[in-house]
């Protein structure tokens, strides 16, 4: 076998092939499975290609195995899927027109082998393993995929041109490969994206949006961004980071580049998280700078109100995204509104007020704020990026201070709206809200500790100073 398999892997695949015998057609293992065998990565779905019935063989395949596995199947497709001990399968007769894996394109016109490899995305993912008696095992690589591989090269099969065109969605995908495999586009493949960029408005958000996601989700997710800005992809997807890009100069005077800053953040969180939507706040966070900026006169640029702006385009942006309404998107919301306030703590004599209060809003995410918040510290001077870490450091440790003996971590008052309706016999209303605001603010401030029994006697002092009580 010219790739590693498990035992298990070499079970499947010789009862794969013994039914591929009975039916007498050729069988071959394909595409991502077969590249990140030869790659060592880590594999999960395996593709199987026959010149013949994909279903007839899915279920012969099926019937080997006890219990019986169900087979999913798309007669219109003509492809199907099993799943053993995890493994999904999916079977598929050779084609002759363009593949693709979520392809809702029926009747599909049968071919051979290398017709069915012509037509797959790059070369890299073309690459066959013959599961036939006469050459089983050995890799079938018309074109020299195996040397790609080596040289870390992306190229298409065909013309590039003829490629991205029958399926536009592949121009990400090549961008997608090079950012999580570290490897290039060649030379006319990554000509030929600028020149079909366009051809990505006929392919679903949602394509897109999966291939996005992976790229932010790469180690090193800036070089899948700086493709996709050079390509002219991002303009078209996502211009509203493509506005991030450049710097303007009045009197000599210049702004970074948020683009770059912005890709920089990415990659330093990324060596911290890798959750998906920390990540996406990172590349959020400063995305309303191009519509705040100011040039002030004796000052310079600012970016006023750029957290607060860029926090309230989140769930547009999402939406234009096809990322999820749901609470993920608030995360990324309250991360974005909140991104400067630590950073702003460093700059000041913080107060024990200022630390409660940052903890208290932060709530639950305030470990992600900080994550976000320590990537955000980008210069190119490597004393003044320390001189921040050092500071911000000095922000975690009070804060770690103050959480420890004012425990305000998810927080809620001692005093709740329903008890002060009840102490006072009152309906639901603003006073009830005004006295609730007062407790936690001299909560907050430390004028009074923590506790119900001090909450509720400066309720009973509020009640009186507002009238609700007499004396
Ligand atoms: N394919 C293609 N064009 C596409 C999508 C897929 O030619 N737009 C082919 C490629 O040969 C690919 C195979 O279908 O290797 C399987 O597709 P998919 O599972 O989407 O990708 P993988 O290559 O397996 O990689 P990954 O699992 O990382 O997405």
């Amino acid at each position: 076998m010219y790739i590693n398999c498990t035992d298990k892997e070499l079970i499947i695949l010789e009862k794969i092939a013994a039914a591929a015998k009975t039916m007498q057609v050729p069988c071959y293992l394909i595409g991502g499975f077969v590249r990140d065998k030869i790659l060592g990565r880590n594999t999960k779905d395996m593709d199987v290609v026959c010149v013949g019935d994909g279903i007839e063989l899915a279920s012969k395949v099926a019937d080997q195995f006890k219990p019986t596995p169900e087979v999913h199947f798309f007669r219109n497709f003509g492809t199907a899927q099993i799943k053993i001990d995890g493994l999904e399968i999916e079977f598929v007769g050779a084609r002759k027109e363009s593949y693709r894996s979520d392809s809702r394109k029926p009747e599909v016109e049968k071919g051979t082998i290398e017709d069915d490899q012509n037509r797959r995305d790059f070369t890299i993912n073309a690459m066959a393993i013959s599961l036939n008696k006469n050459d089983y095992g050995q890799l079938v690589d018309p074109f020299n995929g195996i040397a790609d591989l080596e040289a870390k090269n992306i190229q298409t099969p065909l013309a590039p041109g003829i490629t991205f065109s029958d399926d536009p969605l592949r121009m990400m995908r090549a961008i997608r490969f090079a950012t999580q495999l570290n490897f290039t586009i060649e030379e006319k493949t990554f000509a030929a994206i600028g020149e079909n960029a366009e051809r990505i408005k006929i392919v679903s958000g949602e394509r897109i949006a999966d291939e996005l996601n992976k790229i932010v989700l790469a180690s090193k997710p800036s070089v899948g961004f700086d493709l996709l800005y050079k390509s002219g992809l991002l303009k078209i997807i996502f211009p509203q980071m493509v506005a991030l890009a450049g710097a303007e100069y009045v009197d000599g005077m210049g702004h970074k580049d948020n683009f770059y800053h912005t890709l920089q953040v990415l990659d330093n969180i990324s060596e911290n998280t890798n959750d998906l939507w920390l990540r996406w706040a990172a590349i959020l966070h400063d995305i309303a700078k191009p519509a705040t900026k100011r040039f002030e006169e004796g000052h310079g640029w600012t970016f006023h109100g750029h957290e607060a702006l860029g926090g309230k385009w989140v769930p547009k942006i999402f939406a234009q995204l096809k990322l999820p309404q749901n609470e993920k998107m608030k995360f990324v919301r309250k991360l974005v509104e909140m991104h400067l306030r630590p950073i702003s703590l460093t700059k000041e004599n913080i107060t024990d007020s200022a630390i409660r209060r940052l903890l208290v809003d932060a709530g639950e995410d305030f470990e992600a704020l900080m994550t976000l918040c320590a990537a955000d510290i980008t210069s190119k001077n490597k004393q003044k990026v320390q001189r921040y870490l050092n500071n911000f450091d000095m922000v975690r440790k009070r804060c770690a201070e103050v959480e420890e003996s004012d425990h305000l971590r998810n927080w809620q008052p001692p005093i709740t709206g329903e008890i002060i309706m009840a102490t006072f016999n009152l309906p639901p209303s603003r006073r009830v809200g005004d006295i609730k605001t007062a407790i936690r603010e001299a909560i907050l401030d430390g004028i009074i500790p923590n506790e119900y029994d001090a909450a509720f006697a400066y309720m009973l002092q509020k009640a009186q100073e507002f009238g609700i009580i007499k004396s």
